[in-house]
């Protein structure tokens, strides 16, 4: 990995972000000089301002980037946290009382993520419209090309693990990951939780429907992020704060309307209260937006976009024997020719995978 550059003056604060690094396999390259940290400020992969100068660089403006933390050995306090602002850092790292994160940050960094992996949140427009089969397939299709992650927030549906045929599979469910506190390691998420391969599953516990608490959630959704190349939110259809945080950082909601004259009125009403809050942005519009796919035929698209005001993405055909498929363990999408795959790879071309640089799965 290239060099993570550290700004500080602080021999002490030097030498415990060094020896942290080197436990995450990075070797900082460390400099006092505040200027010639805002010369590398974008091309390093991460920069680590120490508090002590954090105000000095603040005050030369460095432009808005992403993967810039401030370290310090204690607590900063509310004028370290000002400054943490003005710099737009992504966290503060008090590396004495919580070397972790650190680690964290640079164990992420060595997995060669440029940048966090796409997120498309699938919420159903009426109840049973197909919302938890088409994440799932999503989930599939975005599987054979990269990494990817079914986030099921359903506590009351079906289970994308049980659906995707890995209920019993071994690893993590929502229930000890919401209790983990502070920054999840993107790695140690992946490799805990129950996958086939490129695909992983992040479920409930058989018999548990306890309610998440958004800031678990919000963790959760942005180290599966740094971890997978798509992530795919199985939504429940109600508009709490829970959904909220994971719609706020989705790069596309999807909405799955029946094509029939009820499913349609009830999303027609779901939409509107997700546009408004995208700020009245509906469509794909460069961050994203809220786009419909359509289940069965007997509305066309054009009808479906004229009552919702809302892009069809793709039309999903009735597929007979998908519950059987189901059952068995093999997910809706069966085999290449599954007459899914076509539909989910419309939805997963509106919003391309980000680049990778050098990970593996
Ligand atoms: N394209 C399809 N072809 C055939 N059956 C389907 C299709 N999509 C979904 N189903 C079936 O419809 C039922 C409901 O699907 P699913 O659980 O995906 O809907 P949902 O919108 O997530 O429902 P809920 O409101 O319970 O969350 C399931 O039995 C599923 O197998
Ligand atoms: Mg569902």
């Amino acid at each position: 990995m290239d060099a993570p550059l550290l700004l500080t003056r602080d021999p002490l604060l030097l030498d415990e972000v060094a020896r942290l690094a080197a436990a995450a396999g990075a070797r900082p390259h460390a400099t006092d000089d505040v200027a010639g940290a805002l010369r590398a400020w974008s091309t390093a992969p991460v920069v680590l301002v120490g508090v002590d100068l954090a105000p000095q660089l603040a005050r030369l403006g460095p432009d808005r980037r992403g993967q810039v933390h401030v370290v310090a050995l204690d607590d900063v306090g509310p004028a370290g946290l000002r400054t943490a602002l003005e710099l737009g850092a992504e966290s503060v790292l008090a590396v004495g009382a919580a070397p972790g994160r650190l680690t964290e940050v640079l164990t992420d960094l060595g997995e060669g993520r440029a940048s966090p992996g796409r997120t498309i949140a699938v919420v159903g427009g009426s109840g049973g419209a197909g919302a938890t089969t088409v994440a799932c397939a999503l989930g599939q299709v975005a599987a054979a090309t990269g990494t990817s992650l079914v986030v099921d927030l359903d506590p009351l549906g079906p289970g994308a693990d049980r659906v995707l045929g890995l209920e019993r599979a071994a690893g993590v469910r929502w229930g000890s990951v919401a209790e983990t506190t502070g920054r999840l390691s993107s790695r140690a998420l992946r490799e805990a939780l129950p996958r086939r391969e490129a695909l992983g599953v992040l479920g409930w516990a058989a018999g548990r429907a306890e309610s998440l608490d958004p800031g678990a959630v919000r963790e959760v959704v942005s180290a599966a992020r740094r971890g997978h190349d798509t992530v795919v939110v199985d939504l429940p259809r109600v508009l709490d704060a829970t959904t909220a945080e994971v719609r706020a950082r989705s790069d596309l909601v999807v909405v799955v309307v029946s094509a029939t004259v009820p499913g349609v009125t009830a999303a027609a009403r779901l939409c509107d209260r997700l546009v408004a809050e995208a700020g009245g942005e509906g469509g794909l519009g460069e961050a994203g937006g809220v786009a419909l796919v359509v289940r069965g035929r007997a509305l066309t698209a054009s009808e479906v976009t004229r009552a919702t005001g809302l892009p069809v993405l793709a039309v999903v055909p009735e597929v007979r024997r998908l519950r059987e498929w189901c059952d068995l363990g093999l997910g809706p999408v069966h085999g290449r020719r599954s007459r899914l795959a076509r539909p989910m790879g419309e939805v997963l071309g509106a919003v391309p995978a980000p680049l990778r640089t050098g990970a593996t799965p």
